[in-house]
């Protein structure tokens, strides 16, 4: 089953072509990070602008690089929700004028599930069932128990800053370039993760939820001390990384010491650190438990995520090419869609 996958439901203009939920044939994303950058952060009216003007020549380039035509697609999928709204609706009207034209099945699929199935992509072994996702985004930080495709529920998310908004906040207190994410993850690399202790959050009893606003507080108030304004920013960038990565290993230490999982899978842009990926690594190999997380590309948004997430999902996951919408609030857990 050969689905184009269709998202845009923040920043990036994405498409991809996909076999089976796993192999990818093409897979596009145009970064509208030129277009943002000199407001330090994503304005949602430039990213739908650019959605209108890019799509089309990003499904046309997908399709070229799989040197397929569009009559060989047997699917489209695309991004529902959550997301911007104006974003979002660009991707769901073209998915839907797509399918109705070709006649071929529409499938609707939650950003964050996408995420998930990024962890199916390009390789020949999938995590088996049930696993632990851990999902770090701009947008989100949760803990999914992930009984099947379709069984999915959030034990643990952040009470206030997704992680990579962290990221993003202490990047722009450290004057990094936007965006901060990876910029920090780079400087870090440089420093000593030791030389500063910041707070560790610690969940309430019986939760196994983060957060990460004091942490970045923290920080703040350090760089405007008279010890911080002579820090080295790459020290900075260490320490701040290490309470980051050391809040997350917790909260998976302590989903596993409760739940019965066969895997980890870690995924979302924050997916994408180096620190995160080596800590993950090391994790595997001290609890003997396979982790998963996808190649960088597929970590950050893609649309090659979100038609693996459709061809695993296809049970519940039909839409109707004329009656589909956008959902900015799209709830986390599947449900049917109604005709
Ligand atoms: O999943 P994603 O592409 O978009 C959302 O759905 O939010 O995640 C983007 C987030 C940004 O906050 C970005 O700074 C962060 O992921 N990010 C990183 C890295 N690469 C991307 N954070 C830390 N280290 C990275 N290497
Ligand atoms: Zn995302």
């Amino acid at each position: 089953m050969l689905v184009l996958g269709i998202e845009t439901s923040c920043d990036d203009t994405a498409t991809a072509l996909v076999r089976d939920g796993r192999d990818v044939l093409a897979s596009v994303s145009t970064n509208q990070d030129a277009f943002h950058a000199k407001y330090g952060g994503i304005v949602p009216e430039i990213a739908s602008r650019q959605h209108v003007a890019l799509l089309s020549a990003a499904v046309d380039d997908a399709l070229g690089r799989a040197q397929m035509r569009l009559h060989d697609v047997d699917a489209i999928a695309v991004t529902r929700g959550p997301g911007l709204i104006g974003s979002l609706v660009v991707g769901v009207a073209a998915a839907k004028a797509l399918a109705f034209a070709l006649r071929k099945p529409l499938y609707a699929v939650n950003h964050l599930h996408g995420h998930i199935f990024a962890a199916f992509l390009d390789r020949n072994e999938e995590p088996p069932y049930p696993f632990l996702a851990l999902l770090v985004s701009g947008g989100h930080s949760q803990l999914v128990d992930v009984r099947s495709a379709v069984g999915m529920r959030v034990i643990g998310r952040t009470r206030d800053d997704a992680a990579g908004e962290a990221y993003d906040k202490t990047a722009r207190l450290l004057d990094l370039p936007y965006p901060g994410g990876p910029q920090l993850d780079a400087l870090a690399r440089e420093g000593n993760p030791k030389a500063h202790a910041f707070p560790r959050h610690r969940p309430d009893p019986g939760t196994l939820d983060l957060s990460f606003s004091g942490l970045k507080t923290s920080v703040k108030y350090f760089l405007e001390s008279n010890e911080g304004r002579h820090a080295r920013p790459a020290d900075v960038a260490a320490s701040f990384q290490a309470a980051v990565i050391d809040v997350l290993m917790a909260r998976v230490d302590a989903a596993f010491a409760t739940g019965e999982y066969r895997a980890l899978v870690v995924s979302g842009g924050v997916a994408a650190n180096s620190e995160l990926q080596a800590r993950v690594k090391a994790w595997s190999v001290a609890n003997r438990l396979p982790a998963f997380i996808p190649p960088p590309k597929y970590c950050t948004d893609n649309a090659a995520m979100i038609a693996a997430a459709a061809y695993h999902q296809r049970a519940i996951a039909q839409a109707d090419p004329l009656t589909l919408s956008a959902d900015p609030n799209l709830p986390f857990v599947p449900s049917p869609l109604s005709p």
